[in-house]
């Protein structure tokens, strides 16, 4: 069977950053021999222009039809003031809820070579190396009831037993591959739903016995991602919290626009860069492809068991950068600064020349 993956481009620079994507996996197939479908489809503000809904019906059915999904980012000022269910992110929201994408894996870890593009002092972030896993199909982002009208706005915050074991599960699985700490991150002073979330992220890390956990506040844990990165390994965490934290955890690595991420469910996978349209910045050959590259590579290991051709694309972003390539985000003043396109021939070149090398070695031995 021939792997089939759908491309949702989406809105702003999600156009730009999934081209960039396409082609780096084009190459890499091509490369390895092996054959992907790929099918492209509208969403968001751009399927709302053409269809007056940000998800059609079809192209929800080719997601269940798919092996993978990779898409871009939606939303823009234009869709704004939309009615909820209109706006772009339902779609992603919509999406990520039929797929049953409950968890949601957003690494952040520093490129040597970019420490000087964060905003934080070179010897915090140095070494930082951790991963976010948000739960991504519960919490207040779904809770029922929810509403507005003109006097009063109202959202729910819950989970079940069930919600929080399978994403804590997943957590604890990758902190015992890892250097098997983890900081399950809630608000438990405060919220029943933590309090739940809490006892049974205990209850779970019963089956881990080599798995160090550690329990912080929301609040607390915002200030130490800044602090003090070092100190984190798995970070597990609900909807809310998780899609805050991430954001902040971009900072670390100079830029949101080097995040890729995973959302994985039992059957189905959707990878995405952590950045947003960035409509600021669509169009003109600006956005960084990085996250949206490496979300190709997170898509071959987690989804296809592709790790050498993935090793390869990370191995080739590493040395784009350290050849000093940078877009206009990750610029720190002594650089060659590229555009998205010659970002992603730069990428392509060094896969070719690595996989090369790496041919020749086998030869030689
Ligand atoms: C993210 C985004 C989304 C979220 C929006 C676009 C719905 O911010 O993926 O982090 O809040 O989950
Ligand atoms: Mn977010």
């Amino acid at each position: 069977m021939i792997p089939k993956v759908v491309l949702l481009p989406g809105d702003g620079i999600g156009v730009e950053v999934t081209e960039a994507a396409k082609r780096v996996l084009k190459y890499v197939t091509e490369k390895f021999n092996v054959e992907f479908e790929l099918v492209e489809k509208l969403v968001g503000g751009a399927s709302y222009d053409k269809f007056g809904t940000p998800l059609t019906d079809e192209t929800l059915q080719a997601c269940f039809d798919s092996d993978a999904v990779l898409l871009g980012a939606v939303g823009g000022y234009k869709w704004e003031n939309l009615q909820h269910n209109l706006k772009p992110e339902a779609a992603l929201l919509k999406l990520r809820k039929a797929l049953g994408l409950f968890a949601n894996l957003r690494p952040a870890k520093v490129y040597p070579q970019l420490i000087d593009s964060s905003s934080l002092k070179k010897e915090v972030v140095e070494g930082t190396d951790f991963v976010v896993f948000r739960e991504l199909t519960g919490g207040i982002y779904f809770g029922e009831p929810r509403g507005y009208n003109k006097e009063k706005g109202w959202n729910t915050m819950v989970y079940t037993r069930f919600e929080i074991e399978r994403i804590a599960r997943l957590a604890f699985e990758s902190a015992a591959k890892r250097k098997r700490e983890i900081v399950s991150v809630d608000k438990a002073n405060v919220l029943e739903c933590s309090q739940l979330w809490r006892e049974v992220v205990n209850d779970v890390s019963k089956d881990f016995p080599n798995v160090n956990l550690k329990h912080m506040y929301v609040d607390n844990a915002a200030m130490q991602i800044v602090r003090d990165p070092k100190q984190f390994d798995v970070i597990l965490t609900s909807n809310l919290f998780g899609d805050i934290l991430s954001d902040i955890s971009g900072i670390i690595t100079g830029s949101i626009g080097m995040l890729p991420s995973a959302s994985l469910g039992s059957k189905y996978a959707l990878y995405e860069p952590v950045h947003g349209s960035a409509p600021d910045i669509a169009g003109k050959d600006r956005a960084n492809p990085i996250a949206a590259i490496s979300s190709v590579a997170m898509m071959l290991e987690h989804s296809f068991e592709m790790n050498k051709p993935a090793e390869l694309i990370y191995s080739a972003i590493k040395k784009v950068i350290a050849d000093g390539y940078r877009t206009q985000d990750i610029n720190n003043g002594d650089c060659k600064l590229v555009g998205t396109r010659v970002m992603t021939d730069k990428i392509i070149e060094n896969i070719e020349k690595i996989y090369n090398e790496q041919a020749l070695g086998v030869f030689t031995l």
